[in-house]
């Protein structure tokens, strides 16, 4: 392929852009943010820049994907919940969902007008591929009175099975809210078994059945180290995502969604945090909050990681079919009943 001609003043002026907004990254084995790495950063941000303007495409970025894509090339940056009032609202003829399919599925369900692509097929997710619409319709035989709350991290044909979408952000009030007892969760059983501590902590009755999926990043998180960390790091934080276990959620001093772990970092004073969560989270906070100090202790999800610059350039130029997202428009709309769903019961901050 022959290099697209930005001159020297423009690729130097990219990588000082690259290197002021990446320099505190220290976020994946392995890799760094130098001002030599963003000199290799520069030529692709700067394509993939002046292709969205050419094609009229927003790209948005999971906090878990490497962090010259979320600042290098990014429109919007943040959790499930943000990312997918984003693609609802967005306007233009093309969304590259950096971050993993089920994501770019529902960005697709909300807005189907848009063409939808991934920079890699293979960008799965262990808890959405855990259990399948057919899955769910032999849950929903065993348990015919109970209203189906699918967490966001879920296949399209889950969704269109469910009553409600959930996401991190919001699953302990909308599923508080349901007017029935008896609520069938899927796929994260960890998540479920936060949301029954947390309900049974503010005293509202549920019988909550959950299928079994775990997210394999968070579910390996134990107490035994956050006992460790604090004893070596005193004043410590400990910060987890409600997809760890909820020995582990107790054990915390903070749990929430990637966006509200990222606000209590930004709003607490301490000497040291501990983020039980996806490595890309801490590279965000190293970006966005460089004065404070993150033991490491975090875990890489290697589907986020399967997304590069490369793919994303390669993805917006001339998409392969596996890279662009399509759905059965019957089914299209049955899950984006269940997500609208969530729009309505979600608490409005
Ligand atoms: P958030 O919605 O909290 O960003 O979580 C998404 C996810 O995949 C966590 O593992
Ligand atoms: Fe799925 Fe876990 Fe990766 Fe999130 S971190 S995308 S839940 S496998």
């Amino acid at each position: 392929m022959i290099a697209p001609p930005f001159t020297p003043a423009e690729l130097e002026a990219e990588t000082e852009r690259l290197f002021k907004a990446l320099m505190h990254a220290d976020c994946t084995p392995g890799r760094s943010w130098n001002y030599q790495a963003c000199q290799g950063f520069a030529p692709l941000t700067l394509e993939i820049n002046r292709l969205k303007k050419e094609k009229n495409a927003v790209i948005l970025t999971h906090s878990y994907v490497e962090p010259e894509i979320i600042y290098g090339v990014g429109d919007f940056k943040g959790d499930s919940y943000f990312l997918s009032l984003k693609a609802r609202e967005s306007k233009a003829k093309i969304i590259l969902f950096a971050g993993v399919v089920f994501m770019a599925e529902t960005a697709k369900i909300l807005s189907p007008e848009a063409t939808v692509i991934v920079p890699d097929r293979g960008s799965g997710c262990s808890l959405a591929d855990s259990i399948s619409g057919d899955g769910v319709r032999s849950l929903k035989k065993l348990y015919p009175d109970a209203t189906v709350v699918c967490y966001i991290n879920s296949t399209a044909d889950v969704k269109a099975e469910s009553d409600v979408c959930v996401t991190s952000g919001n699953v302990y009030d909308i599923v508080a809210n349901l007017p029935s007892r008896r609520i069938l969760f899927v796929p994260d059983r960890l998540m479920a078994e936060n949301v029954r501590a947390e309900l049974k902590h503010r005293g509202v009755d549920k019988e909550i059945i959950s299928s079994d999926g775990t997210c394999i990043v968070h579910d390996e998180f134990d107490v035994a180290s956050i006992t460790a960390a604090r004893a070596r790091f005193p004043g410590l934080k400990v910060v987890a995502h409600p997809e760890c276990t909820p020995e582990v959620a107790a054990a915390a001093d903070f749990v929430g969604s990637t966006g509200a772990m990222m606000k209590y970092v930004k709003n607490t004073i301490a000497p040291y945090f501990l983020m039980l969560t996806e490595c890309g989270l801490v590279g965000r906070l190293q970006v966005e909050t460089p004065e404070k100090n993150f033991i490491g202790g975090c875990r890489l999800c290697p589907y986020m990681k399967l997304n590069s610059l490369e793919k994303v350039r390669d993805a917006l130029l001339a998409p392969r079919p596996d890279q662009i997202v399509t759905l059965d428009e019957d089914l299209r709309r049955r899950a984006a009943r269940c997500i609208d769903r969530m729009f309505e019961l979600a608490p409005k901050d």
